[in-house]
């Protein structure tokens, strides 16, 4: 039985069977206490021998030579725990020591490990509270992402990982290659792409966007949830060189109901988490973020600000904050800045809109003004931006402009014109970066923390 359904069952001296890793043992004069965790819920079972109730000899033996992170199959009987904290135990009859761990080399001991530490030995840290607990709720909010837009009829588009398009016009992509780059003549600045293995010149995407767009003009309401990648060397504890990105994408919709699809979105996962992964969610907030919890549950409860970006670099001029960027409309928004207009102008999540269309990707609607676009960003305390997002020019001449102008090869994007060619229509669509979604409700500080094998700037060790 997993330990999760043991945990719920009555104590009622049936017999009962776990399997899993001993986290801790304790040897006492005639009884020896063992923790055991298969991972399947945050609390492991204590399973107790008595040796003064006669163990088989093999059990005795197993007894003697178990150690913390060996995995093991124990057999007793469910009873009511004297110990305080633990409502169940196993009276423990029978062991089989299924792999032994040498307690010398075994690197993970009793002792509370740093976070860096861990990461250095990611095939194992899995095996942490800490660790277990971030898998879990990464594999809920997974579900809880699906079901949201399942029950609102939008359909999961699978768009494609390789890709000879730059979908945010960053240039910061990864290419893709069978050639073999050691024998190219070092002569020519460019390889022959056209011998190349799809006969250009490919990439990994940076977003399934573009062709979620293809998908909702023709499904109405889309969403993507797969793997993305950045070549960008940024040493954050935010960015990832591989993460995973969630991007619904409507048509017949502009920039107002995408702000309400971002807000119902978020809390609709804040609230499955806090149901769910209530366990999990309690150790965070006593032992990674003080507060998380009920942050949490005011989040749900708020009503998301609503900012311009123009109105929002004005509140930082004005603020008196003493800045290390100076705000200037024109320029990015800063992490610091991000963190003023959460935590202290708005006290919450803040959609900041109409961005400065030099600041933005190509795809996004030109405003009148001409200089700004609908674009939205959804900040969150402590974090700064969890989502962006956009609503997507649907005029072709404007669009056409927009990427000559931004020096684009318009042949390589004739695919994504021909949805403004023909029958184009007004839509808008956001991406949620996963890892900074689990970042945000499990309170952990790093992003490389939340990614089972973290890929960034020269990391990928494992
Ligand atoms: O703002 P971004 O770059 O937007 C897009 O990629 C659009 N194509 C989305 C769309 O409109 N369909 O990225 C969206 C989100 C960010 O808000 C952030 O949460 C996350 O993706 N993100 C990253 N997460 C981890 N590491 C990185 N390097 C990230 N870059 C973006
Ligand atoms: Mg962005």
């Amino acid at each position: 039985m997993l330990i999760k359904d043991i945990l719920k069952a009555e104590a009622d001296s049936s017999e009962v069977r776990v399997s899993g890793w001993v986290r801790t043992k304790r040897d006492m004069k005639n009884l020896v206490f063992v923790e055991v965790n298969d991972g399947s819920c945050f609390a492991g079972i204590q399973c107790t021998f008595d040796k003064g109730q006669g163990l088989g000899a093999a059990t005795e033996t197993g007894l003697s030579r178990l150690t913390a992170g060996a995995s093991v199959i124990i057999s007793g009987r469910l009873v009511p725990s004297p110990a305080s904290g633990q409502r169940l135990e196993i009276a423990a009859t029978d062991l089989i020591v299924t792999g032994e761990a040498d307690a010398e080399s075994y690197p993970l001991q009793k002792k509370r490990h740093s976070l860096e530490f861990l990461r250095e030995i990611a095939h194992l840290r899995a095996r942490t509270n800490t660790f277990g607990a971030v898998a879990r709720v990464r594999s809920r909010m997974a579900f809880a992402v699906n079901r949201f837009f399942e029950e609102r009829g939008f359909f999961l588009i699978h768009t494609p990982i390789i890709t000879a398009n730059d979908a945010e016009g960053a240039g910061a992509m990864f290419q893709v290659t069978t050639l073999d780059l050691a024998a190219l003549d070092g002569s020519s600045a460019q390889p022959d792409w056209s011998r190349d293995f799809f006969g250009r010149h490919c990439y990994l995407t940076v977003s399934g966007q573009l062709e979620a767009e293809t998908y909702a003009t023709a499904l109405s309401r889309v969403y993507t949830f797969g793997p993305t990648f950045r070549a960008e060397n940024s040493n954050t504890a935010r960015h990832l060189a591989e993460f995973w990105m969630i991007e619904p994408e409507i048509a017949f919709a502009g920039l107002p109901e995408l702000m309400a699809l971002a807000e119902d979105f978020l809390k609709y996962l804040f609230t499955d988490t806090l149901e769910k992964s209530a366990d999990e969610l309690d150790f965070f907030d006593r032992h990674i973020q003080k507060g998380l919890v009920e942050n949490l549950q005011n989040l749900v409860k708020s009503q998301f600000t609503h900012i311009t970006y123009t109105d929002a670099v004005n509140e930082l001029q004005k603020s008196g904050e003493d800045f290390d960027f100076r705000p200037v409309w024109g320029g990015d928004l800063q992490t610091e800045h991000e963190k003023y207009l959460t935590e202290k102008l708005a006290g919450g999540p803040v959609i900041v809109t109409d961005y400065p269309k030099d600041i933005k990707a190509f795809y996004m609607k030109l405003n009148d003004d001409d200089r700004t676009v609908r674009a939205m960003d959804v900040l969150v305390p402590r974090l700064g931006e969890i989502i962006g997002g956009s609503q997507r020019e649907d005029d072709m001449k404007k669009l056409e402009k927009r990427m000559i102008d931004m020096g684009m090869n318009i042949k390589d994007y004739s695919w994504y014109m021909d949805l403004r060619r023909y029958g184009t229509v007004p839509h808008s669509g956001f991406g949620l970066g996963f890892e900074r979604l689990i970042q945000y409700v499990s309170g952990m500080a790093n992003i490389r923390d939340v990614i089972p094998y973290p890929r960034a700037a020269g990391q990928a060790d494992f």
